[in-house]
């Protein structure tokens, strides 16, 4: 689809994302391979340039991972990072020596072969400080190879070999604290593998539209909607391409935050003109979640109960044979690094099992992208900023949030709390650099004194993380006015609430949902 594109193959690094952004970031178009992809695979994708990432591994580890050599001998230029640079060199022939220890952190570059094209529009006038994080180091580089930087620690900070097919770095050049990082990827791909800087949102869009009308045809789509940034997305993405012949579902499950269905309504109705079913089945999610207080069962039964609703609405609309879903990259990447264990730490549902229920293709327009770009391209298609920029909300609604026994009246005092944690957040500035956000229904009561009343109330929770991706989480530093001004309107406005506690854990050890 893109013609310049480079591939990154993974070999277990923390950063190895971070690569494939800073690529994109310079608009060319790039993907993560694991280590291992078949050799036909790659030849297929047939990238520009392959970048091998770092890794924890050593070499010498038994079963340490190892590309097919015969990527080497594919022709096209290779920059190895990090635990890539050790693969590189031996797999051709260099040597590398195991760690007497560790180095970590910055580190000045000196540049030893200013000519290299790696280093093109790279002074020396400003000191050039790299990132280091590595064990083992090359101690001999290999035939054909030659020094281009080093480091008061590494004699072999940089290498190139003499034909400019073959660079390695013992530093991170994808990470913020190496100066000229950006620039040096840069090199490698304008300089060394001639790749045009032309993948960019609007030509995503025509293509997408494109490839999604030749695949459906006139045939119908439907697609359910749950206001989320990536549904939403897909949604609008596909309703450019295909107009009437999407229809949206939502399913409200009594268990959306307050004023978020009508939110939604119109916000796809009315501004939008997609077609929408909305389907209330509250009621009916409620006389099956009341009083369980089990949450994987509270899950397995949102879970089952969305996919016999959201069936039973799309059987109403003749002829559909397709379903959107708003699959993103981190979703599909078959990366070493990048699967955490959470998935099976929490059963994670969203429209999980319907395709296969159905007997629906899947239509998954944003599965090439990471999160900022969707949100990027939700801008491009003019969803207002209130939805690009939503926190991310869990399948299973408040269900997850309001501990112990599920009823409309702990449901009700959870989204009114919800809604001032929102409130206060959004007027402090402060939404847009924390991930998410929200209030929790604690199972505990607590004794208080309103008026000159005891009262036996309920706890509210807040939880408020920073991260990147959902993986892990840092809770978040929130002013204590801010603080004080949420516990004091919840406390004041929310009846049946007389405490109210901030939650100050990370992830992990905990999750950044309490259920
Ligand atoms: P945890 O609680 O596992 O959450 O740290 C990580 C991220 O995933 C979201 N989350 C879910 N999203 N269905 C979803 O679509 C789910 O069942 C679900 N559970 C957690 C959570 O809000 C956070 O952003």
């Amino acid at each position: 689809m893109y013609e310049d594109k480079i591939l990154v193959l993974d070999f277990g690094s923390q950063y190895t994302q971070l690569i494939a952004r800073r690529i994109r970031e310079s608009r060319v178009y790039s993907e993560i391979f694991p280590f291992n992809a078949p050799l036909s695979r790659i030849k297929n994708f047939s990238p520009k340039g392959i970048i091998l990432s770092g890794g924890p591994s050593s070499i010498y580890d038994k079963g340490s991972p190892k590309p097919d050599r015969k990527i080497l001998s594919l022709g096209h230029p290779i920059l190895g990072i990090c635990y890539g640079m050790q693969v590189l060199t031996y797999s051709i022939g260099g040597r590398v020596a195991k760690a007497q220890k560790r180095e970590y952190g910055r580190s000045e570059l000196i540049i030893d072969d200013t000519e290299s094209l790696l280093f093109k529009g790279i002074g020396s006038e400003q000191k050039n400080i790299v990132w280091m994080s590595h064990g083992d180091r090359i101690d001999k580089i290999p035939r054909g190879f030659k020094i281009i930087a080093h480091t008061d620690n590494s004699p072999i900070a940089a290498m190139a070999s003499r034909d400019n097919k073959f660079f390695a770095l013992q530093f991170h050049p994808e990470v913020a604290h190496t100066n000229k990082g950006i620039k040096i990827l840069r090199n490698f791909l304008y300089d060394i593998c001639k790749c045009k800087p032309t993948w960019e949102m609007s030509s995503f869009i025509d293509q997408s539209i494109a490839s999604i009308r030749e695949r459906v045809k006139d045939k119908k789509v439907i697609c359910a909607l749950s206001g989320g940034v990536d549904s939403s997305i897909a949604a609008l993405l596909v309703h450019r391409a295909i107009g009437d012949n999407l229809t949206c579902i939502l399913v409200d499950n009594g268990l959306l935050r307050k004023g978020e269905a009508e939110k939604i309504i119109n916000t796809f109705e009315r501004n939008f003109h997609i077609k929408l079913v909305h389907v209330n089945a509250s009621r009916d999610f409620m006389s099956e979640l009341l009083g369980v207080t089990d949450p994987e069962r509270k899950r397995k039964i949102i879970g089952n109960k969305f996919i016999r609703i959201f069936e039973k609405a799309a059987r109403k609309i003749k002829g559909v044979e397709f379903l959107v879903q708003g699959t993103l990259y981190p979703d599909v990447i078959e990366s070493v690094s990048f699967k955490g264990p959470s998935a099976t730490i929490k059963s994670h549902h969203n429209v999980g099992g319907l395709p296969e229920v159905m007997k629906l293709k899947l239509i998954e327009p944003l599965r090439e992208l990471f999160k900022d770009e969707v949100r990027i391209l939700g801008q491009k298609l003019s969803l207002p900023e209130e939805i690009c920029l939503r926190h991310p909300f869990p399948g299973p609604g408040l269900a997850v949030r309001c501990l112990g026994e599920i009823s409309k009246k702990r449901l009700d005092i959870l989204r009114e709390s919800d809604k001032i944690v929102l409130e206060e957040i959004k007027k402090a500035g402060l939404y847009n650099h924390i991930w998410q956000a929200f209030a929790v229904l604690l199972p505990v009561k607590s004794v208080g004194v309103m008026g000159d009343e005891r009262t036996y109330e309920n706890v509210a929770a807040i939880r408020a993380v920073y991260s990147l991706d959902g993986m892990t989480a840092d809770w978040a530093k929130i002013p204590n006015d801010v603080l004080g001004r949420i516990s004091n309107r919840i406390i004041n406005e929310v009846k049946g609430v007389n405490r109210v506690v901030y939650d100050i854990s990370s992830k992990p050890p905990s999750t950044i949902e309490w259920e």
